[in-house]
């Protein structure tokens, strides 16, 4: 009996999990192809690769930069709204005045990830 118990427990357990694996995974997924739909759009990848400096620092070079800061979010939301320099050096980036703040969050949080582009 008690054994049987422990049994529909575990099996319980290894249902929940598998049910829910899958839902998270495909969230980042998702995350990180609007995040890029939203970067394609905005031209952010005209001053910005993932690995390497074009204009501006690289996505990897930011996430490096903010690692470990708990108001990168909300610093970084405002900067690309904003635009402006100082952080990288004297070349200032333009204000993104099209994104609401639910595209600045993606983007920010893809960023702080390091920007992911495969799996
Ligand atoms: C015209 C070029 C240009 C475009 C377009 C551009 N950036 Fe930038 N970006 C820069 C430059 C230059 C810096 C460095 C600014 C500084 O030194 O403070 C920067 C800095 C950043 C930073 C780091 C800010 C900081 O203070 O550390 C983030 C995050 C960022 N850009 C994201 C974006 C995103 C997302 C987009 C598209 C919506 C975008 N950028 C579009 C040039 C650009």
């Amino acid at each position: 009996m008690f054994k049987k118990r422990v049994t529909v427990k575990i099996l319980f357990l290894f249902a929940a999990l598998a049910y829910f694996m899958p839902v998270a995974q495909a969230s980042a997924e998702d995350e990180k192809a609007i995040a890029i739909a939203i970067a394609k759009q905005n031209a952010c990848l005209g001053c910005h690769a993932i690995n390497k400096k074009i204009v501006g620092p690289s996505f990897q070079a930011i996430a490096e930069k903010y690692k470990g800061d708990a108001n990168a979010q909300a610093f970084l939301k405002n900067k690309i709204a904003k635009g402006g320099s100082g952080s990288w050096g004297v070349v200032p980036m333009p204000a993104n005045t099209k994104l609401n703040d639910a595209d600045l969050s993606t983007l920010t949080s893809w960023i702080l990830r390091g920007a992911p582009n495969k799996n």
